[in-house]
């Protein structure tokens, strides 16, 4: 893609990158909520929108980075590394959003849709989780578009019952964002050329 081809949206899908440490510099609530309106416009299966935001902040946030780095020891390597980095990203970011999946679609699939019952919840679950991941990747372009940085913590998904609990959330863990002006700015991976991954057929 030639630069004279990149729109702003372009622009700012190609910049995004996991940025996992912070300045002590506060987000705003206007652009907490401008992220939040951009995860909540994702397309969603049945028009669900099954999806929930946390906005962690202060003491509770301090709590979140304490439970992971305690929890981390009970796991091997590289879950514990995982764990352990994924709590100083959280005790770095001025703000960090946990987004939960509320179970709705999976609960209502098998009334709209008569199919068998396990392909049912594999179906509607699956639709329910990918819905959510579109609004994470929402999130994480608009974030970027303001000069914010994120970084998506699936790592925690292996405490998800405690962090469930300490946020006071029912339904499916999905991912912890933590939010926040990068302490300095990463190139990250580079991406596997098209040609490797892109079939045509016709
Ligand atoms: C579903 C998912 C889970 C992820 N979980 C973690 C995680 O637990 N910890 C972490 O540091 N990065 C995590 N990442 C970020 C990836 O490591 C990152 O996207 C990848 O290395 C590519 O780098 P980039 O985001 O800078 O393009 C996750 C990304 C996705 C999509």
């Amino acid at each position: 893609m030639s630069s004279s081809d990149i729109n702003e949206t372009l622009a700012n899908i190609m910049a995004r990158r996991s940025v996992r440490m912070y300045t002590d510099q506060d987000v705003s609530d206007g652009d907490i909520m401008t992220i939040l309106s951009a995860a909540n416009q994702a397309p969603s299966a049945h028009n669900n929108q099954s999806w929930r935001f946390v906005v962690v902040k202060g003491v509770k946030k301090g709590e979140l980075v304490d439970l992971v780095s305690r929890r981390a020891g009970d796991f091997p390597r590289p879950s514990s590394t995982l764990l352990r980095m994924a709590s100083r990203s959280i005790a770095s970011s001025p703000v960090t959003i946990a987004v939960i999946n509320t179970g709705e679609l999976i609960r209502h699939g098998t009334e709209l849709f008569d199919v068998d019952k396990d392909i049912a919840y594999d179906f509607f679950r699956t639709m329910e989780i990918q819905s959510s991941a579109a609004a994470v990747e929402n999130m994480l372009i608009a974030a970027t578009s303001l000069g914010i940085s994120t970084v998506w913590l699936g790592i925690l998904f292996l405490i998800k019952d405690d962090v469930l609990d300490l946020l006071g959330e029912k339904g499916e863990f999905m991912a912890v964002v933590p939010v926040g002006y990068a302490s300095r700015q990463s190139s990250g991976p580079t991406k596997r050329p098209l040609e490797m991954i892109v079939k045509k057929v016709e």
